[in-house]
């Protein structure tokens, strides 16, 4: 097999094979492991660019942040030097911050809530608005699960059981605030570095999905899960804006035909696949808690005090109240 390489935004090959004649391949980077949502999200992306083009257009999937930090791929995406990522929204936050909505504590509480507004309206305006403040195109919505918190030093079940806990969380204010309301002070630090920090014992603990807990096998340096549901993890699939505006009108469509075939996949992956997770984890060890109390304490603090601070920086209280309406829940 012979191959050609060509430059489109700067990243992509052209591989000359024998059918077609030449297939266009994109380099997708995919922040976790395999085996998680977010791969199954470009595995689905993939195929279906593949089936959508008759063969002309392909993508390679980087899993394990091999081509950068999740927060760094945005900014790759938007200079044109990557393609496509795969990352989870609140590290698109800290770069349009109208998305920011989504991490809001309590906001989204189940599957069917994350399913109703990134694939409604409200999902569509945040797709223009990430255009405009980011320079990435969300092409596909995957969904991960709730964020569960874990940790390797004892059973949480209320907010004193979190006092004194050392917590990572991503680089991004709604979820260190978050924290803060529940009155310790989280360590912000990079999700490519995460694995190593929770080894080495410089933090305790994190939160992620029982997917991602998963496809990072986080189960080898976390004993404890508390079943928190504060933010229900949708993960994107984004594509540099300067490459999406230099494919044909075609090409374009392929790529959106794909994206939503993928959204979809992403949502019964997560359907399917999310409780037997949740079993294998407790079959290595892990211990699973449910918050006192129905989680009324995490809420109440978590909404009175950090809903607020971020309305200016969501677009106005009015952004939140045109998802809660979407959700059928009353306005702020
Ligand atoms: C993070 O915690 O930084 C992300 O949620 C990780 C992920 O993309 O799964």
């Amino acid at each position: 097999m012979k191959t050609t390489i060509k430059l489109l935004a700067g990243t992509a090959i052209c591989l000359m094979t024998s059918f077609p004649a030449f297939a266009t391949e994109y380099r997708i980077a995919v922040g976790d492991g395999a085996g998680g949502t977010q791969e199954a999200l470009g595995k689905a992306f993939v195929e279906a660019l593949e089936k959508e083009s008759g063969g002309a257009m392909t993508g390679k999937l980087f899993v394990n942040g091999q081509l950068g930090d999740e927060q760094d791929t945005v900014t790759a995406a938007a200079t044109g030097t990557l393609d496509f990522s795969i990352l989870a929204i609140n590290n698109i936050t800290p770069f349009s911050p109208s998305v920011g909505t989504l991490t809001l504590p309590y906001v989204i509480l189940s599957q069917d809530d994350a399913e109703k507004v990134t694939q409604g309206e409200i999902g569509q305006q945040m797709v223009e608005q990430t255009i405009e403040d980011a320079g990435v195109r969300i092409i596909g919505w995957g969904y991960s699960g709730f964020r569960v918190l874990t940790n390797s030093k004892k059973p949480v079940s209320t907010v004193a059981d979190l006092q004194g806990l050392v917590v990572r969380v991503p680089k991004n204010e709604i979820m260190i605030e978050t924290y803060k309301s529940w009155g310790i002070n989280p360590t912000p630090m990079a999700w490519g570095e995460t694995f190593a920090a929770l080894q080495q014992k410089v933090v305790d603990g994190q939160d992620n999905p029982y997917m991602t807990v998963n496809a990072m096998k986080f189960y080898e340096v976390q004993k404890y899960i508390t079943d928190l549901r504060y933010i229900f993890s949708i993960e994107p699939l984004i594509v540099s804006e300067a490459l999406f505006e230099s494919l044909s009108e075609d090409e374009q469509q392929h790529v959106l035909a794909a994206g939503e075939a993928a959204t979809q996949a992403s949502a019964a992956f997560l359907r399917e696949q999310e409780s037997k997770i949740r079993e294998e984890l407790v079959g290595r060890g892990m211990e699973i808690t449910k918050p006192a109390d129905d989680e009324k304490e995490f809420i109440d603090l978590a909404t009175t005090n950090v809903w607020p601070k971020f309305y200016d920086q969501i677009g106005g209280v009015e952004v939140l109240n045109g998802v809660l309406a979407s959700l059928g829940r009353d306005p702020v």
